[in-house]
């Protein structure tokens, strides 16, 4: 897997006087079906999220309120992605390491998830995460 496969994906957004609305069906506007959803919120300035990688867990992440900063890897190159609209999410497949930063005040970072919460499908560790990533290209 490459950053390069990180894709921002732009859901439809009905705008009216009385507001917007937007949404989003499974397997359509999102290469997976949704198995899971989850949020991060109530972030302080200071902290940072993630720090993980996924063997297989696909995902998508939007600033459903706020913004913060997506740092991906793939062990060989990185991205760095900016989220800050509730109708754009970013799209991340398997064997991608992110680090989320800067959340600004009332951030609320949802994720769309192909899977349910499995431990054992995390790295937690980057080294580990770097490599897995190696023993899978000598497996090419
Ligand atoms: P963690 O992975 O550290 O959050 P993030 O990487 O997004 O900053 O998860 C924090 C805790 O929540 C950890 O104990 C695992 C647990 N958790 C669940 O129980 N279910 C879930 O769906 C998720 C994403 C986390």
């Amino acid at each position: 897997m490459s950053v390069q496969q990180c894709e921002l994906v732009e859901f439809p957004k009905i705008e009216d006087q009385r507001g917007n609305l937007t949404f989003i069906e499974s397997g359509r506007h999102i290469p997976f079906e949704i198995r899971r959803v989850y949020y991060i919120y109530d972030v302080p300035g200071w902290a940072n999220r993630g720090a993980h990688g996924h063997a297989a867990l696909r995902q998508i992440l939007i600033a459903i309120n706020g913004s913060f900063t997506v740092h991906l890897d793939d062990a060989r190159d990185q991205r760095v992605e900016h989220l800050c609209a509730p109708n754009v999410g970013l799209y991340l497949p398997p064997m991608i390491w992110r680090d989320i930063t800067d959340f600004s005040e009332g951030a609320v970072c949802m994720v769309l998830a192909s899977d349910f919460y499995d431990e054992k499908d995390y790295f937690r560790n980057y080294a580990k995460f770097r490599k897995a990533v190696e023993s899978e290209k000598d497996q090419w």
